[in-house]
């Protein structure tokens, strides 16, 4: 049993519709979150005019804590992204993914994966220009990345911590050092200070990031936590979700000192919206995160359980995990499970 106030935001696309799922299944597993439910996105948009509304930053402010569905950005124009926005504002630094084999059949079965990606700092953060050339407006385009002592400390104890806590015994450091000297150097160097804190508790190793992509689709099993600067992070997060059945099933923690937001890795599916066949799985494993969080662990693990045995099960599969079930067949038949 928990009690406590989240924020729910249940966002655009598919959100409202795995939302309602997930929400059923968390009552249903005796969880007693009082939800907050608040806009963002374009229901923020066409609701009040903006796409992160004062109410919905004001909430997590007095939560502290958020359950996010998928939020639409608009490419090239419009509006900037939410998710981003709410990442700056509330220092969410570390953005935590883990990976698990859950389908069997997989390409691969053995994959637990915990990767630990850096939320606010590298190329990211968008220092950009267009630099005219002659009669070119856009002969040159630059990029700056920044990283900073402090952030890649805190994000690389972020990952020494987490394994220590979650009884992980290897976190391996990927990077670019080799060609970005100064700042993936930096990282490389930092995450070393901090890791020979963790001598004797938590094994150490580093792997250049190219090398550790070829490595993942290999053989998997040789990762445990990773921890990485921000696009490295972004690209390998997807690489990892692909090798346990793919994005429905992905889960996400972007966690603070002053909030932790809780969310499925996957977008809004504007391609399924409003069908009610989006697989709940990946936003579901984010409220398991949430309940770990909150220290719920008996919660969490009922939950993961009975999301095991129906994917185990195999009859009630929503189409992305080629079955043929609705979102709510596939929670009722989770729901049935919970013990
Ligand atoms: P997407 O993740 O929404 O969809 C990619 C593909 O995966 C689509 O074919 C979709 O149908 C499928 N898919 C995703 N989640 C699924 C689920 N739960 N069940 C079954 N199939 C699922 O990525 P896309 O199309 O690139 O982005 C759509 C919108 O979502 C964009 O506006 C993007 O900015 C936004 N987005 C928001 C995120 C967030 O709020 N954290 C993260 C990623 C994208
Ligand atoms: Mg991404």
């Amino acid at each position: 049993m928990s009690a406590g106030r989240v924020t729910l935001i249940p966002g655009d696309g598919i959100g409202p519709e795995i939302t309602t799922a997930v929400c059923g299944i968390l009552t249903a597993a005796g969880v007693e979150l009082e939800w907050d439910e608040q806009l963002a996105g374009v229901a923020g948009l066409e609701e009040t005019g903006t796409p992160l509304p004062d109410a919905t930053v004001e909430s997590l402010r007095q939560t502290g804590l958020a359950l996010k569905g998928p939020l639409t950005t608009p490419v090239g124009t419009g509006f900037r992204s939410v998710n981003v926005a709410l990442r700056r504002e509330f220092d969410l630094y570390a953005n935590v993914r883990p990976a698990k084999s859950l389908i069997p059949g997989s390409r691969f079965e053995n994959v637990d994966i915990v990767l630990v990606r850096e939320n606010t700092e590298g190329l990211y953060i968008g220092f950009e220009a267009l630099i005219p050339v002659g009669g070119d407006p856009k002969a040159v385009a630059q990029s700056n990345a920044v990283v900073t002592r402090r952030g890649c400390e805190r994000i690389a104890r972020f990952a020494f911590e987490y394994a220590v806590k979650h009884g992980r015994k290897k976190v391996t450091i990927c990077h670019k050092a080799n060609i970005l000297k100064a700042v993936s150097g930096l990282f490389l160097e930092t995450a070393w200070d901090v890791a020979r804190e963790y001598e004797g508790r938590v094994e150490a190793d580093d792997v250049i990031i190219d090398a550790a992509a070829m490595k993942l689709v290999l053989d998997p099993s040789q990762f445990d936590v990773i921890v990485t600067t921000n696009m490295f992070g972004d690209i390998l997060s997807d690489e990892i979700a692909g090798l346990v059945g793919g994005l429905g099933m992905a889960p996400g923690a972007n966690i603070g000192d002053r909030a932790a937001l809780f969310e499925a890795v996957h977008g809004s599916a504007p391609d399924i919206a409003g069908r009610g066949i989006a697989n709940p799985s990946a936003l579901l494993l984010a409220a398991c995160l949430l309940l770990d969080h909150l220290e719920d662990t008996d919660a969490a693990g009922r939950i993961r359980k009975a999301l095991e045995a129906t994917l185990e099960d195999g009859s009630v599969l929503t189409p992305d995990l080629k079955g043929n079930a609705t979102t709510m067949e596939f929670a009722d038949a989770v729901t049935r499970r919970l013990d």
